[in-house]
Order: C-alpha cells, then sequence, then structure tokens
C-alpha cells in the first residue's frame, strides 16, 4: 500500500496570514500544499497566481502541488514551474493532452492531470504511463466546502484497478469520513480544505492518515 500523503488546499486558509497557516500545516505533518489557480472561465471563480505562489516558495519545503483550474493553460507552465513541484491540467480545459503533458514534463516537473466527476477514465487511456498523478475530483471544480460526490469512489477503485503504482489524488469534500472511503478504494494523496483550516490542524491532519 502506498504511503498517505495529506495535501492542504490552500483555498481554504486565512488570506491575511497566508505564510503562518502554511507553517502550521507543514508543521503538523501535511507533506504537500495545495494550490488551486482559477481562471474565472473554465471554473466560476477567481482565486490567486503566479506573484501570491511565488512569494511563499521561499517560506515553506512543502511539496507545491498546484492545480490549475485554467482554459488553456499552456501559456502559464513555463513560469508556474518556477515555483512548482507537480503541474496539475484540466483534461477539459486542454485540446491537446500529450502536448500539454509534454510542456510540463520539459521544465523537470511532475505532471498531473484532473478528472471532472462526469468525466470518464478514458480519456487517459493512452497517457496514463506519461502522467505521474491522476487528480480524481470528488467535487465539481471551483469552490471549496462542497459535499463529496460518492459515485466517485467506484471511479478511484477502477483507476487503481488499472495502474497499482500511479498516485491518486481526490479533492473536494474530504473529511475524516470520506477519506477512509477514499483510501479504501485506493487514492493516496489527499486533498483538505475546509475540513483541516476549520481548526485543530494537527488533529485533522492525523485523522486524515
Ligand atoms: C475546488 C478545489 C479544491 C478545494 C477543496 O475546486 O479544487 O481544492 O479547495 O476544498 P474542500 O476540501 O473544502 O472541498
Ligand atoms: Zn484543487
Amino acid at each position: 500500500d502506498k504511503k498517505i500523503i495529506i495535501s492542504p488546499s490552500l483555498l481554504a486558509a486565512d488570506f491575511s496570514k497566508l505564510r503562518e497557516e502554511i507553517a502550521e500545516v507543514e508543521k503538523f505533518g501535511a507533506e504537500y500544499l495545495h494550490l488551486d489557480v482559477m481562471d474565472g472561465n473554465f471554473v466560476p471563480n477567481i482565486s490567486y497566481g503566479a506573484p501570491v505562489i511565488s512569494s511563499l516558495r521561499k517560506h515553506s519545503n512543502l511539496v507545491f502541488d498546484v492545480h490549475l483550474m485554467v482554459n488553456e493553460p499552456d501559456y502559464l507552465i513555463k513560469d508556474f514551474a518556477h515555483f512548482s513541484d507537480i503541474i496539475t491540467v484540466h483534461a477539459e480545459a486542454v485540446k491537446h493532452l500529450n502536448r500539454t503533458i509534454q510542456l510540463i514534463k520539459s521544465f523537470g516537473k511532475k505532471a498531473g492531470v484532473a478528472l471532472n466527476p462526469s468525466t470518464p477514465l478514458d480519456v487517459l487511456k493512452y497517457e496514463l504511463k506519461n502522467i505521474d498523478m491522476v487528480l480524481i475530483m470528488t467535487v465539481n471544480p471551483g469552490f471549496g466546502g462542497q459535499k463529496f460526490i460518492p459515485e466517485m469512489i467506484q471511479k478511484i477503485k477502477d483507476l487503481r484497478e488499472i495502474d497499482k503504482n500511479i498516485d491518486i489524488e481526490v479533492d473536494g469534500g474530504i473529511n475524516d469520513e470520506t477519506a477512509k472511503l477514499v483510501k479504501e478504494a485506493g487514492a493516496n494523496i489527499l486533498v483538505t480544505g475546509s475540513y483541516i483550516f476549520s481548526g485543530d490542524y494537527k488533529k485533522k491532519i492525523e485523522s486524515l492518515k
């Protein structure tokens, strides 16, 4: 079994003290930091971009796990490669997924592909061997604090059966209860926003693991 990694989503942090928030989750055992970038186009919301993330980079040793909810994100990738460890794009947002994956890897970064709840795994059939991580969205992207979509459990199981080794990240509505279900199904990287940032980071991180 793969080690469980926790990736707190900065979207749910207190934006007036990001540096302190990151230090806290790092201290209490999170390994990754999930950074949700939204363009107000692929998703109906705008979050933050490169200037915010790059200024946090020098204050943290966490793995920067960047989730681009952006249409045709190729134009951002070179810039983001300076401060990201993993760059994840949405299969639904790119025309030439193979090219985008190659672009991410050309900068020596790990490549992830995210799938919206209604997108089947089939779109990755010929790319799985080229990517490092699949992000199974367990809510519709765009907002924190939404309810976990239970049909995604089967999707995680199906993917784990197809590929025993690939990193499977889940994002949306993860708390102590849904964490159990997704881990059993085969996910190994858990994004957590509103659950963890609502307080008691230490206890929350332990409960997810
Ligand atoms: C949603 C984002 C998530 C979000 C998760 O579009 O991709 O990363 O912050 O938030 P919670 O854990 O509150 O569902
Ligand atoms: Zn996300």
